[in-house]
């Protein structure tokens, strides 16, 4: 008799987006007239750029003739699209990082629900409180959480570190010591950044502890700041103790396209195990590899004209940040956030919790955002707002909430 894996029962509700797009689907059936502002999830709106473009053109040419078509991809991604990265992404911010500790694949995403496959099944996780769900939850489907308390949100066996405004969304070191530490920054959800000097704390920490930091860096190219790092590996020792996580979705526009990318230095070991080599042997088994023209694509977003295209599509981000953060403010909003990030967090108002401000601003002012609770037992009285939308859009529902 088959049975199945009975940690996703353990699971509650569904993915806190696919809930979202329920709820805006049964609201959209309901009230067909109304135009809904959707800034919930964090989905680019933009299209890709013309150096983009002109690299998949040219690549599905190539696919189309026999002389330069190509079949599987090398198992770590493409030598031309890692050595563009090991360049651009870590030798040009003076950190060592080399090509074959580079491993291309389809996104962050995959990568942030995967890693924890190849650490011990009773690997003790630390996370922020708030998070992106993906961390906890592809550790609760290993059967690593424990068990879950739906009175608090939590999970026994997760160590949780509250980032609040008391704290500034920066967490503390833990109290309890975590084996493998989730850092994302700048940070989703809270779209809070940290100093240098901060994670260097982290780093000396996970290497004084033996503890692992996952850093997911998703969202560097929004740092608007000097002394924000843009990589773990700007700070010293974080060879020994840090993997990091990279995507094209929120730079580029790769959220329909699927790119990224995860550098596990030769440097991190367990005892004598390499966990390069471990993860090369799980990317190897279970993957084949992001496409051709779309390792070309990636190739593009590090050209000179591709940079300076990327610099712009961040801008136009930033812009809609700055249109929120400020009109959410002169509102009489308390926000923070979208400085070095696309994501701006706010107290909701008048004590509501973070579900019953969605269904308000979702009726009337036909706006979508993410109730912070979503993200964890901090986020309790929270919302984020994306500033992926579009300008004119980003204007309207930015206003609408201002008229509320
Ligand atoms: C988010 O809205 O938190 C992100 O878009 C989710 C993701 O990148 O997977």
């Amino acid at each position: 008799m088959f049975k199945v894996n009975d940690n996703y029962l353990k699971l509650p509700g569904s993915y806190l987006f696919s809930t979202i797009a329920k709820k805006v689907n049964a609201f959209t059936a309901a009230n067909p007239d109304k135009k809904i502002i959707r800034l919930g999830i964090g989905d680019v709106t933009q299209p890709l750029s013309e150096s983009v473009i002109s690299s998949l053109h040219i690549a599905v040419d190539e696919m189309a003739d026999a002389k330069t078509f190509r079949g599987y991809a090398p198992d770590l991604g493409y030598e031309f699209l890692r050595n563009a990265i090991a360049e651009n992404d870590y030798k040009m911010r003076g950190c060592e990082i080399y090509p074959d500790e580079i491993f291309v694949s389809d996104g962050a995403k995959c990568d942030s629900g995967n890693i924890q496959e190849i650490f011990a099944a009773d690997t003790r996780i630390a996370v922020c409180d708030p998070v992106y769900p993906v961390y906890v939850d592809s550790n609760v489907m290993a059967g690593r959480c424990g068990d879950y308390d739906e009175s608090k949100g939590t999970w026994s066996n997760v160590i949780y570190m509250p980032c609040t405004a008391e704290n500034n969304y920066a967490p503390e070191l833990p109290k309890e010591t975590p084996d493998v530490i989730y850092l994302c920054f700048p940070n989703n959800p809270t779209g809070s950044a940290i100093t240098k000097d901060e994670l260097q704390r982290w780093v000396d920490y996970a290497n004084k502890n033996k503890a692992l930091i996952i850093y997911d860096a998703a969202y560097e190219a929004y740092i608007s700041e000097g002394d924000v790092p843009h990589s773990v590996y700007e700070c010293e020792g974080a060879r020994t103790c840090a993997i990091e996580l990279h995507s094209f979705s929120k730079n580029a526009g790769f959220t329909g396209v699927r790119l990224g990318y995860t550098v596990v230095p030769k440097d991190l070991k367990c005892g004598d195990v390499s966990l390069n080599s471990l993860w090369a042997r799980r990317h190897s088994t279970k993957y084949n590899g992001a496409p051709y023209i779309v390792q070309r694509a990636g190739e593009a977003v590090y050209s000179e004209k591709g940079k300076k295209e990327i610099k712009e599509l961040v801008a136009y981000y930033m812009k809609n940040a700055s249109y929120i953060l400020n009109g959410l403010k002169e509102a009489g909003y308390t926000v923070s956030g979208g400085v070095n990030a696309p994501y701006i967090w706010l107290k909701t108002p008048d004590n509501m919790t973070s579900w019953e401000f969605f269904d308000y601003l979702l009726e009337k002012a036909n706006v979508v955002g993410t109730p912070g609770s979503g993200f964890g037992p901090s986020g309790e009285g929270y919302f984020r707002l994306t500033a992926f939308g579009n300008y004119e859009n980003t204007v309207e529902a930015v206003d609408r909430i201002k008229r509320l």
